[in-house]
């Protein structure tokens, strides 16, 4: 059985793709850090997707995750790098604690899992990060979750090259809009949600199981042949500016 592992998992994309690939055969652990979230996705996932309460700040509990990782399924087929926070803000607002805040945890956080979890990886595995398409595209008041998960759109061909020799395979996800509990923890009125709206062709937030369905695609052999490529998932927004 091929296992997974999914940062940021709990709630949103992340836990769509923790469903699907389970539904597909899948062993799956994931990551969460809010600990009512972490306890939900414990009580409504199957029971043997196992759920780590792990913060991706915490470099020494990344260690203990791959430790236990190590222990329950001895290797991993799947690294989703998914877990990430939010906090639209234009530049003159921006704290040094939010700054340190969206690095340590949308950067960072992500990096040193890769790091650590890369020995546990099988050759011919697959990686895939989320990133969005406000890392190319650009939104006023998103220079930080623009430039964090930018950061990991921007490493992605470098790691893929570095990979190849073992075939292990890397590619990023770029959702656009996606109705997630990420929208609800912003506060975002009704009224910005149809402005957004406006602005997509299709007319309608993506789903967090349209944007699994990609992310099981990139993990699985369907994608033997694809290394080092971003996919947006967003409704056509920005198709004919
Ligand atoms: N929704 C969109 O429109 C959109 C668009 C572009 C990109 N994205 C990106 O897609 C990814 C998933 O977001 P989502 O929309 O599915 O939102 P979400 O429902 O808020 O999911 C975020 C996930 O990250 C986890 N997380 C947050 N801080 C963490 C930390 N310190 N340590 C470990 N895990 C942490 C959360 O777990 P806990 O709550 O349990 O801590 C949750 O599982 C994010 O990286 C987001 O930036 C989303």
């Amino acid at each position: 059985m091929p296992t997974a592992l999914i940062t940021g998992g709990t709630t949103g994309i992340g836990r769509a793709t923790a469903e699907l690939l389970h539904s597909r055969g899948y062993q799956v652990v994931l990551t969460g850090q809010n600990p009512d979230s972490v306890e939900r996705a414990g009580r409504e996932l199957p029971d043997d997707v196992l759920v780590v309460r792990s913060d991706a700040r915490d470099l020494a509990g990344t260690d203990a995750l791959v430790a236990t990782v190590t222990e329950r399924f001895g290797s991993l087929d799947v690294l989703f790098l998914n877990a990430g926070i939010f906090r639209p803000a234009p530049v003159a607002d921006v704290t040094e604690e939010s700054f340190d805040e969206q690095v340590d945890i949308n950067f960072k956080g992500q990096y040193f899992t890769l790091q650590k979890a890369l020995p546990l990886m099988n050759d011919g595995g697959s990686i895939v990060l989320t990133v969005g398409i406000g890392s190319r595209r650009g939104s006023p008041g998103a220079t930080m979750g623009a430039a964090t998960r930018g950061a990991l759109l921007a490493m992605m061909p470098s790691l893929a090259l570095e990979l190849a020799p073992r075939r292990i395979r890397v590619n990023t996800v770029s959702p656009g809009a996606t109705e997630t509990p990420l929208f609800d923890k912003l506060g975002i009125p009704q009224s910005g949600r149809d402005a957004m709206r406006s602005r997509i062709p299709f007319e309608r937030f993506g789903t967090s199981h349209e944007v699994a369905e990609v992310v099981a695609f990139l993990a699985s052999d369907a994608a033997a042949y694809v290394t080092g490529q971003d996919v947006t998932v967003a409704g056509g927004y920005g198709l004919g500016a």
